[in-house]
């Protein structure tokens, strides 16, 4: 290792886990044919909306019977209009595995105060024991972990034949993650994530047993009308063919539809997949041959393909004190972004000290063959002082 700089920056350096790198070639003019300055409830408005809802099924093979909606809060908004709106009647098991894990542990158990909720939990870099869930109450989980880069590796452990609901964050593995949609009854994302759209509104979709819970069952508590979604006991349609329950962004919307089609344009959700894996293997490679640095999943099966999250395995790093870990992690990014080969790489804030480097659809296998130079040239300048 030596203090030279490497001789190639990588051509974006956008590597952060949301918002995401907007996709290759991406620039301002691909929002020229937003619908501005118009009602969202006008023709060519709602056309968009719809146009949205259509795209997204198509790319992501939702079944025709599931149902799409665009709703307001990014992928927060969405799970928790879900949680809010179907739990309740069932005991339940929640999944945290870290951070976001664990707000919807909070949710909940201490803001919804469901008294049968049982938490499943593990620490950062694994993954809970997924056979201690029942099929018999709602589970409420992650398809992939953010902040930890760990992904749950199939839907193999939830029962077909299931009485409770799953409901499924899948913010960071939507378009990078093959779904099995007649295991989920609710998936949500948000368009800030895997194609780099803006961060604004968030995709609920819903399973016809999530559909039939919701018309069977009234929340004990008030619900805000951002998430009301039925009335009189029935389903508000409307709201799954594009008309929102309040005003969206437009211009979110016209960028949401733009990284579709670009989407549709790399061979829909295999091409999506494959880049994302592609990338991941770029990372793989360079952690076989780096002794510094190591996944901080610990399993290979449920390493993410988008946020690669590592940690730093050197004997120097780990004796040093959890403070001094996290500055040293911390110089390492501050250090890439000066140079402006790499931006927004530090490790989620409650994570364990290390780096995250997202590898989702939108970021090129190119970049990353082109930064892991500098994540040697990084290291060693922190090391060195
Ligand atoms: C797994 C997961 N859930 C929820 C969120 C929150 O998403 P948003 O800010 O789009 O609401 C994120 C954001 O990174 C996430 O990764």
């Amino acid at each position: 290792m030596t203090g030279n700089r490497p001789a190639v920056r990588p051509a974006r350096p956008f590597f952060s886990s949301g918002p995401c790198a907007k996709r290759p070639g991406w620039t301002l003019q691909a929002l020229n044919d937003a619908c501005l300055g118009r009602s969202h409830r006008s023709k060519p408005g709602k056309a968009k909306l719809k146009d949205a809802i259509g795209r997204t099924r198509s790319v992501l093979g939702v079944p025709k019977d599931y149902r799409i909606g665009i709703v307001a809060g990014s992928d927060t908004g969405a799970v928790e209009m879900a949680l809010w709106s179907l739990l309740g009647p069932k005991p339940i098991d929640v999944l945290a595995w870290e951070s976001f894990g664990e707000d919807w542990v909070t949710d909940c158990a201490k803001q919804l105060k469901l008294k049968d909720t049982r938490i499943i939990k593990a620490a950062y870099g694994e993954l809970p024991d997924l056979k201690q869930t029942d099929s018999a109450r709602d589970i409420v989980f992650l398809w992939n972990g953010t902040t930890s880069g760990v992904r749950v590796p199939n839907g193999d452990w939830i029962a077909d034949a299931r009485e409770g609901l799953t409901i499924c964050d899948a913010t960071s593995a939507a378009f990078a993650m093959d779904l099995p949609w007649t295991k989920l009854d609710v998936v949500t994302f948000s368009w800030q994530k895997v194609l780099g759209g803006e961060g604004a509104h968030g995709m609920l979709i819903l399973s016809p047993r999530a559909v039939a819970r919701l018309e069977s069952y009234n929340p004990p508590w008030p619900m805000p009308k951002t998430f009301r979604m039925t009335k009189d006991g029935k389903l508000v349609e409307g709201i799954f063919e594009g008309e929102t329950i309040n005003t969206p962004s437009m211009l979110a919307l016209e960028d949401y539809l733009d990284t579709l089609k670009w989407a549709e344009t790399i061979g829909g959700l295999r091409g999506l997949i494959a880049r994302a894996d592609r990338n991941l293997s770029v990372l793989a490679n360079w952690v076989k041959r780096t002794s510094w640095v190591d996944f901080l999943a610990r399993d290979p099966a449920t390493r993410s393909n988008t946020s690669v999250c590592l940690k730093i395995a050197d004997p120097w790093f780990t004796a040093l004190a959890p403070d001094a870990q996290a500055a040293a992690a911390s110089k390492i990014a501050s250090l890439l972004e000066k140079e402006g080969v790499a931006l927004d790489i530090g490790g989620y804030r409650a994570a364990p000290p290390g780096l995250r480097i997202w590898c989702g659809a939108t970021v090129d296998s190119s970049d990353l063959e082109s930064l892991t130079p500098w994540l040697d040239w990084a290291f060693a300048q922190v090391k060195n002082g």
